[in-house]
């Protein structure tokens, strides 16, 4: 569970990171950057919710897991 809310921390994160890119590409006057940076953008995006959609199923399974003495392996 650890590790989702740190890969759910970190693509915010990136996230964040490629807004201000794409604004400092934006200033630079470049004109192939912003469109792969979009397209990173709009991965870190779809991948953080991604994350969201599944954090209450993963963590419905590990309480299920570790209430059944299973080691909880999510
Ligand atoms: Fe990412």
């Amino acid at each position: 569970m650890k590790n989702t809310f740190a890969n759910f921390a970190f693509e915010h994160f990136e996230i964040a990171a490629y807004r201000s890119l794409l604004i400092m590409a934006e200033l630079a006057g470049g004109t192939s950057g912003p469109r792969l940076l979009q397209q990173s953008l709009g991965e870190e995006i779809r991948m953080a919710k991604w994350i969201e959609d599944n954090l209450e199923a993963a963590t419905r399974k590990y309480v299920q897991r570790t209430a059944a003495g299973e080691k909880a392996g999510i």
